[in-house]
């Protein structure tokens, strides 16, 4: 199987851990999107009754045409099972998220959450965090001298722009800056450092939050209890 197969295998198998009257929230990129439609196809078929919390524009707009009724986070009084991507997930079931962007959603959802599931095909899995750029939301006013700081310390920032050069915005309108770092020793530090910085909105660290990961590899669906 290549990986967007393990990505099909594992977003499928993870639309059975939804049950009836469940709030789930519903998160954003490719891996997701398989699970979005096989939730999806629950609703229509077997005439499941759920509500969706989007992290999303884009995911949004997939349940909506699906038949998925949707809240806004601020309308419900609590989240079931919230189930997500990453983009890396370390030994110790820490993950760097916002490789599509979605993070600052995916975290205010993902934080209000009773339960967190991630899926992941193996590749995502690594020892330590850190290969994958670390994705930083900045406000678009004064991103430039948050930029200068990060270079400054060392964190080899870099804008995230569009094919046309233009600066890539997200769903709330900011910047994001990734910082590559190749190895992250001590996630909870560097938290603590980059939320402390004025102008950043949010980061792609999410630390403590996962319950539950099903790996998509080679042999079938793996699940991990964190
Ligand atoms: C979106 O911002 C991200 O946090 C995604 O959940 C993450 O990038 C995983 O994406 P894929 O499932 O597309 O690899």
């Amino acid at each position: 199987m290549d990986q967007n197969e393990l990505k099909k295998l594992v977003g499928e198998k993870s639309a059975e851990w939804v049950e009836d009257g469940m709030i789930v929230g519903l998160g954003t990129g490719s891996t997701v999107k398989f699970m979005v439609d096989a939730v999806g196809r629950r609703v229509q078929e077997e005439g499941l009754k759920i509500t969706g919390v989007t992290t999303s524009i884009r995911t949004a707009e997939q349940a909506t045409a699906l038949g998925i009724p949707l809240k806004s986070v601020d309308e419900v009084d609590h989240i079931d099972l919230t189930i997500d991507g990453a983009d890396e997930i370390s030994d110790d079931f820490h993950g760097i998220k916002g490789g599509g962007a979605a993070l600052l959603f995916e975290k205010i959802v993902a934080t209000n959450s009773d339960r967190n599931l991630w899926i992941v095909d193996e590749t995502k899995l690594v020892e330590k965090l850190g290969a994958f750029p670390l994705p930083v939301e900045v406000i678009p006013y004064g991103s430039q001298k948050v930029f200068e700081k990060f270079e400054k310390a060392g964190l080899n920032p870099t804008f995230r722009k569009l094919d046309d050069g233009e600066f890539l915005l997200t769903d709330s309108k900011n910047y994001i800056i990734d910082l590559h770092l190749k190895r992250i020793e001590d996630p909870h530090a560097l938290a603590d450092y980059l939320i402390n910085q004025v102008g950043v909105v949010e980061h792609g660290l999410f630390l403590d939050t996962v319950n539950t990961v099903i790996v998509g590899r080679q042999d079938g669906p793996e699940v991990l209890e964190a």
